[in-house]
């Protein structure tokens, strides 16, 4: 062991250096030019793939939460990663950040396999992530919050981070940043507020903030607009280009496509645990396989003009059977479906 305490050793500054800033907007269209021309299958390799993923399986006792055989990052892209309730997004999350140990599989991070790396470690390491329901702790103040984000996540390795000793020496360089991100997250006013009384938004927010603090190369953020109230969620969505602005990848778990497409360079749909299909966010919201994955798990769709079409010719023809009824309205949409409101069986009159 301990090649990821190699690994883990100077590294900081390394990330700091590669994610220097670069002209405002420039980063979308570069990353977009780098992902044209892609064949959009599963698994397909990338220009230049900051993580690689292989043969990541994570089980639960009968029920197999994680098959993802191979996938592929774009370095300085913003990825969205897509799938119904339960495909598995937040699983995979937990295996490639040290949350939670996979069955089988590997994974390498900027050429680096971290499999079997702490989760603290992989944070420092460059590749950091937030969580669905946000982690901040309640009981302590926004800013101290932040300054334990600078030890990595909080979770393996969090009580250490609470033993002061450890922060000696670096107390004021990570209050400086601290101090520097919660002015950017516009939560520096909170800065003395505990974390408790925030907002579900603000939380957020903080919880993107931390994460930034081990200034990371890859940030992977688990449906980071959940739950926010619309005032906030435009701001959330700025935060997520600016990282890709300033030489971040990005990776998000996101159910709201208006967003995904508004915001991400490439979609990876999972279902069922695997990687089902990926390709630019066109491509996928018209893919049947994506749109199938959808139907068949959870999701209502408005009818389409054909279906409502066929629907109505079908009520009709029963109708014909002999009841008198109202005409439908001219644009057809308020004609009955099928056995919902059945006038020839019993609304005969209505
Ligand atoms: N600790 C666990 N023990 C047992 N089953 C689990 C555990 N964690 C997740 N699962 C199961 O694994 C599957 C994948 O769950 P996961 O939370 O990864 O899905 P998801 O894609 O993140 O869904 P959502 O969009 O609802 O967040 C689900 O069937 C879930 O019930
Ligand atoms: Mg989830």
């Amino acid at each position: 062991m301990h090649a990821d305490e190699a690994a883990a050793g100077g590294t900081a500054d390394a990330a700091a250096g590669r994610t220097a800033e670069a002209p405002a907007g420039n980063r979308r269209s570069g990353a977009v030019a780098a992902l044209a021309g892609l064949a959009t299958e599963p698994g397909v390799a990338k220009p230049d793939p900051i993580l690689i993923v292989d043969n990541v399986v994570r089980r639960f006792g009968g029920l197999t939460a994680v098959n993802v055989e191979h996938v592929e990052i774009q370095r300085g892209s913003i990825t969205a990663l897509i799938g119904p309730n339960g495909a598995g997004k937040t699983t995979f999350f937990n295996q490639l950040t040290g949350f939670d140990t996979a069955d089988s599989g590997e994974w390498t991070f900027n050429g680096r396999r971290m499999n079997g790396v702490a989760a603290h470690k992989i944070a420092r390491i460059g590749m950091v992530r937030t969580f669905q329901l946000t982690k901040a702790l309640s009981k302590l103040t926004v800013l101290e919050n932040m300054r334990l984000g600078a030890q990595g996540q909080i979770g393996e390795g969090f009580l250490r981070a609470l033993i002061p000793a450890l922060w000696r020496g670096q107390e004021d360089e990570i209050t400086e940043r601290a101090e520097e991100l919660l002015k950017r997250f516009k939560l520096d006013a909170k800065r003395g507020d505990f974390a408790g009384s925030l907002s579900g938004g603000q939380r957020k927010l903080l919880e993107m903030a931390r994460a930034l603090m081990v200034k990371p190369e890859l940030v992977m953020l688990d449906e980071p607009m959940a739950g926010v109230n619309p005032a906030l969620t435009q701001s959330l969505l700025g935060h997520v280009k600016d990282l890709r602005e300033q030489g971040m990848t990005v990776l998000f778990v996101e159910h709201d496509m208006d967003m995904v497409r508004d915001i991400s360079d490439w979609v990876i749909v999972m279902a069922q645990g695997s990687v089902i299909a990926e390709g630019p966010p066109d491509t996928i919201m018209s893919d049947p396989r994506v749109v199938d994955a959808y139907l068949g798990a959870h999701h209502d769709t408005p009818l389409s003009a054909e279906e409502e079409e066929r629907q109505l010719a079908e009520a009709e023809a029963e109708l014909e059977e002999g009841a008198p009824v109202q005409e439908p309205a001219a644009d057809g949409k308020d004609a009955p479906a099928p056995g919902e409101d059945a006038p020839a069986q019993e609304g005969a009159g209505r």
